[in-house]
């Protein structure tokens, strides 16, 4: 069907006093005996196209006039009676597609928690436009900031036989039913498709070392699953995962990469979705433009674990966990930290090493590794990463401590054996980015579908 975005139509001056046809929904309208005015959305703007029609010209199809429906606009594009844009003088209206007055979305039903129950009619509303635009520009500039300081962009794959985190937390890939008769789980494993245990894997990181240790430089962008029986606010069974990872990389140089990330995605928002922040930051989280502008502009705190645990401890704050060395943060120590001690993006480095994965690089004092976490005000932590271990033995002796299986890891023990470099690279959770740029608070309204322990509708 040839039609104009209504994002040109709205802005393109040559358009002024020419015809164009426009598609789109209805969102709101006023009829009246002489002038009818529907606002329609067709999604590649936030702002909405008013259309005006002339009722002793025209006479559309009363299912036109309907919130919800589908219609098709021929007419001329004047200066709007009201502000700086354009609005449409309608000369013919067709339907495309009416709509019932069950429609879900209507103007008085509008909470978050109503609209989670209709996944398939939310993005039709402003805060979910508004939400996905900002996703979708952000992971342009995601694109863009690697492409541009020459990173490759490598797919790695998302069935697995090895558990990147060692945490357990790996959905099963399998096309056996149950049953009873195998005496052992490897028994039952090696008549599966894979001839062995598989599961969705919970990073890439893994292989993107190996494409590190022959590019320098790579990245990923996909999806990642965790089978963790979390039902919180900012944790997804599938989410979006962005892995860098770096050859010739120590921490400090991961952390730079992970702030100088963050900005460009940031400042790239700002700019290309300056609607939608305006919009966020009137119905969202007041200050919101204001503070992500502060992120852009200042630099990001520092903090070691260990001084992070005497602030915490020293803080007087009642939590729920208490608070010693060798404890995970929790989100309400993170919190605590990146809202009230730093009221910035704070970076957490050198984590004791019982509390995290077994690749990450043993620090001199034999108690610490090299590891950092980003957290932000408002959600806890968004970034985690590390410079890796690159010695062989000390690598080895970890995967023994924690009584991992090896023969999993065979390759990835190879990178230590055949030209071993220093190495590091750090993971940013897709959908927390997006919650943290819009003010969104839950992941699930960031997410088209999202998928949560006892949710996949
Ligand atoms: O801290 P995580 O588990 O680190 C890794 O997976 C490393 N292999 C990354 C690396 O060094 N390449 O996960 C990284 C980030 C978290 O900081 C968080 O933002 C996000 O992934 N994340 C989740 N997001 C939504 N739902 C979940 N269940 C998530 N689990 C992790
Ligand atoms: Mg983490």
């Amino acid at each position: 069907m040839k039609h104009t975005d209504i994002y040109e139509v709205l802005r393109d001056k040559t358009l002024l006093g020419k015809s164009v046809t426009v598609c789109g929904w209805v969102r709101t309208f006023r009829d009246s005996a002489q002038v009818a005015f529907l606002e329609l959305a067709d999604g590649t703007s936030f702002a909405r196209l008013q259309v005006v029609i002339d009722k002793n010209a025209l006479s559309p199809d009363a299912e036109c006039l309907k919130n919800g429906a589908a219609v098709c606009v021929r007419g001329e594009v004047v200066k709007a009676f009201k502000g700086e844009g354009h609005e449409l003088n309608a000369a013919e209206v067709s339907l495309l597609g009416k709509c019932p007055p069950e429609y879900p979305i209507q103007k008085k039903r509008t909470t978050l928690e109503f609209l989670r129950t209709v996944p398939h009619l939310r993005l039709r509303t402003n805060t979910f436009t508004a939400a996905f635009r900002v996703r979708s520009v952000a992971a342009q500039a995601i694109h863009r900031y690697f492409h541009e300081r020459r990173y490759y962009y490598i797919n790695t794959p998302l069935i697995t036989a090895s558990d990147c985190e060692g945490a357990g937390e790996m959905f099963r890939v399998t096309t056996q039913p149950f049953n009873a008769k195998y005496p052992s789980e490897a028994e039952y494993y090696k008549n599966d498709f894979f001839g062995k245990k598989a599961g969705l894997s919970v990073s890439g990181q893994l292989e993107g070392e190996v494409a590190a240790t022959a590019f320098s430089k790579i990245y990923t962008f996909g999806p990642s699953f965790r089978a963790e029986n979390s039902n919180t606010t900012k944790h997804l069974a599938e989410f979006w995962h962005i892995e860098p990872e770096v050859a010739f990389a120590d921490l400090a140089d991961v952390m730079e990469l992970a702030e100088e990330m963050i900005k460009y995605i940031i400042s790239a928002v700002l700019t290309e979705c300056a609607d939608e922040i305006d919009f966020f930051d009137k119905f969202m989280e007041k200050g919101l433009k204001e503070k992500l502008l502060h992120v852009v502009n200042s630099d990001f705190a520092v903090c070691d674990y260990t001084q992070a645990v005497e602030l915490l401890q020293q803080s007087g704050a009642q939590f729920q966990y208490p608070v010693s060395w060798g404890c995970d943060l929790q989100t309400e120590h993170e919190r605590y930290l990146t809202e009230t001690v730093f009221k910035k993006p704070v970076f957490v480095t050198n984590y004791p090493k019982e509390i995290k994965s077994f690749y990450m690089k043993q620090n001199p004092d034999g108690k610490t590794v090299a590891a950092t976490d980003l957290l932000v005000p408002g959600i806890g932590e968004i970034i985690g990463g590390s410079q890796r271990e690159e010695d062989y033995e000390k690598l080895l002796s970890a995967m023994n401590a924690r009584g991992m299986d090896k023969s999993a890891y065979e390759q990835y023990l190879d990178l230590r054996i055949f030209g071993s470099v220093p190495h590091g690279g750090f993971g940013l959770g897709f959908e927390r980015l997006v919650m943290y740029m819009t003010g969104i608070e839950n992941i699930r309204d960031v997410t088209l579908f999202p998928r949560s322990v006892g949710n996949i509708m």
